[in-house]
């Protein structure tokens, strides 16, 4: 029976470029992990979208002096297109500005008021007299309770990811005006989270499997005693709630924004014309939803979205939540204000999607922070894809055209060197398979590398090019055998490079239906002349875009 796997990748904000810490941090993992189950006959479901709302859209759009619509409009479509040529293979990547998201909120809002664990109450709310208005989220900083971080925004610390309410932080000002603010009572709605602790604790009592990271900090998270968090703002920009006297408010948008992946789900049923398919990922106790998430938005994963999930109905709590750690770069925090950041698009109109994707497989966030340096791209280009992997695709090719008239031999008399190297085939392809299967990425494209190593240094032992060779078909038998199993085994890491490498092969299938299989090589089918797979990068590229960078700062 096929598996369901129904992968949620957080939303990004429509306020922004994505850079390479985004894809780093969640949709690389999230694509890979899709593309390994759907190569393995899995249904896979795999949705985002823009995150519309919010203080991250409105102070964008006074910064460009453009309407937070316009803000939205821009962004979400350069997100699609860095989808398309990333090769990000979503199966819906909408917005929260839809109706369907709007409506699946407001039931959700309506269902937990109804069951008391939404309420209403008033607070006191930020006030600026200067600016005359209240000032929610990124509209205020002041110094963290939890790490004492003076820069922490009025829901979240950036330094230590603690959600909190803004009347929590010391020393608050106003970010427009710098000024010191005041307080104003305002009624809000509540999301009452300390009615969830209990079940959240035994919710997370089997979840060993988890990464430490997510797991350690949901725990202390919950053991420091889980605070009822307003989820309703003084602002215009956002979703509607749907209570009377609430007309000039809007609903927080981290309380909405985790509903999309339902919502989303819910759209992508109904596009298909099969408005009840989502309920096979969501409303199915064998179906498995993985999350993947920057380790900022832990919280509300781990805590807050199954607590509205608890009190809405009985769909699925996430089975995995594989945070990724912070991609730094040359260094030094990734950060928008300040310019630090590879581009996606910009990076795009120099290079190629694949290169990329390779980079940041191998060195990916997963356990602890990674740095991107431009020197290890170049390096790592250069020395892995094109000298190690591309070169022995060539090299092989090459020979089978020159010594077995370019179709694929019959393996003949295999000695032990062939023996080890088939069986060094198909451990590697069940150990990448394994790795995928546990998230482990890193650890499944270096599986890879290292058989094309063994296979390079294979080829050396045999030297089928020399005149005293033997058995110079199995040889090569062998060396496309190996090609066959890395083309599948990079599949997921490659998209674009692997289906290049199957069809020169000499497969007429796509890739795609081929499974998560060692392909089977039938001896006699004519394979193509080589093209390089990859392109070989000047060493001036890491020195000229580290000035660029530098430039642009
Ligand atoms: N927009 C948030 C961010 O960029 C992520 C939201 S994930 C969500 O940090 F799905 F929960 F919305
Ligand atoms: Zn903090």
């Amino acid at each position: 029976m096929p598996e369901k796997i129904l992968i949620a990748v957080a939303w990004p904000y429509a306020n922004g470029w994505l850079h390479i810490g985004h894809i780093a941090g969640c949709y690389l993992p999230a694509d890979i992990f899709a593309r390994y189950h759907r190569l393995k006959g899995n249904s896979v479901l795999m949705v985002s979208g823009s995150d519309q709302h919010g203080t991250p859209v409105t102070i964008r759009a006074d910064q460009e002096g453009i309407t937070p619509a316009e803000v939205v409009e821009k962004y979400h479509q350069s997100f699609l297109q860095t989808w398309n040529q990333l090769g990000i293979s979503f199966d819906l990547f909408t917005k929260t500005g839809t109706l369907n998201h709007r409506e699946t909120t407001h039931e959700i809002f309506n269902t937990l008021l109804q069951r008391g664990y939404i309420y209403k109450e008033s607070m006191a709310v930020p006030y600026c007299e200067q600016d005359t208005r209240f000032l929610p989220d990124r509209y205020v900083k002041g110094i963290c309770p939890n790490c004492n971080n003076h820069d922490a925004r009025g829901d979240q610390c950036d330094h230590c990811g603690h959600p909190m309410n803004a009347s929590e932080l010391g020393d608050l000002t106003c970010r427009l005006c710098q000024n010191k603010i005041s307080i104003r009572e305002s009624e809000h709605c509540f999301l009452s989270l300390s009615k969830f602790e209990n079940d959240l604790k035994q919710w997370l009592s089997d979840k060993d499997r988890w990464k430490p990271n997510v797991l350690n900090f949901t725990r202390k998270f919950l053991d420091s005693g889980l605070k009822d968090r307003a989820i309703t703002r003084d602002i215009q920009w956002g979703i509607d709630v749907p209570i009377q006297g609430f007309e000039n408010k809007r609903i927080y948008v981290w309380f909405e924004a985790v509903i999309g992946y339902l919502s989303a789900s819910k759209e992508w049923s109904s596009n298909r014309g099969e408005s009840d398919r989502w309920r096979e990922w969501w409303d199915n106790p064998d179906a498995k939803s993985y999350y993947f998430i920057g380790k900022d938005n832990i919280p509300f994963h781990s805590i807050i979205w199954p607590a509205i999930l608890m009190g809405f109905s009985d769909l699925n709590l996430p089975h995995d939540i594989p945070a990724n750690e912070f991609l730094t770069m040359q260094g030094d925090q990734l950060s928008t204000s300040r310019n630090w950041a590879v581009w996606v698009p910009d990076f795009l109109e120099r290079y190629e999607a694949d290169p990329l994707r390779y980079y940041l497989s191998i060195n990916m966030p997963e356990t602890s922070d990674s740095d991107f340096t431009w020197d290890d791209f170049v390096r790592r280009n250069n020395d892995e894809l094109v000298g190690t992997y591309g070169n022995l695709v060539n090299r092989v090719l090459t020979l089978i055209q020159k010594l077995e008239g370019g179709v694929i031999p019959s393996p003949k008399d295999r000695d032990k060197i062939d023996d080890e190297l088939m069986t060094y085939i198909n451990t590697s392809f069940e150990e990448a398979g394994k790795h995928l299967e546990n998230c482990r990425f890193r650890q499944s494209i270096r599986t890879s590398m290292t058989l094309a190593n063994a296979v390079n240094k294979y080829l050396e032992v045999k030297s089928p090019w020399k005149k005293e060779a033997q058995s110079v078909s199995t040889t090569l038998w062998t060396c496309s055998l190996a090609l066959s199993a890395l083309a599948i085994m990079t599949y997921p890491f490659l998209p674009f490079s692997a289906p290049k490498l199957f069809s020169m092969l000499g497969f007429k299938n796509d890739i795609q239906t081929q499974g998560w299989n060692l392909p089977t090589l039938a001896p006699g089918t004519a394979i193509a002349q080589p093209t390089p797979l990859f392109k070989k990068l000047d060493d001036k590229v890491a020195k000229e875009e580290i000035e660029r960078m530098i430039g642009k700062a």
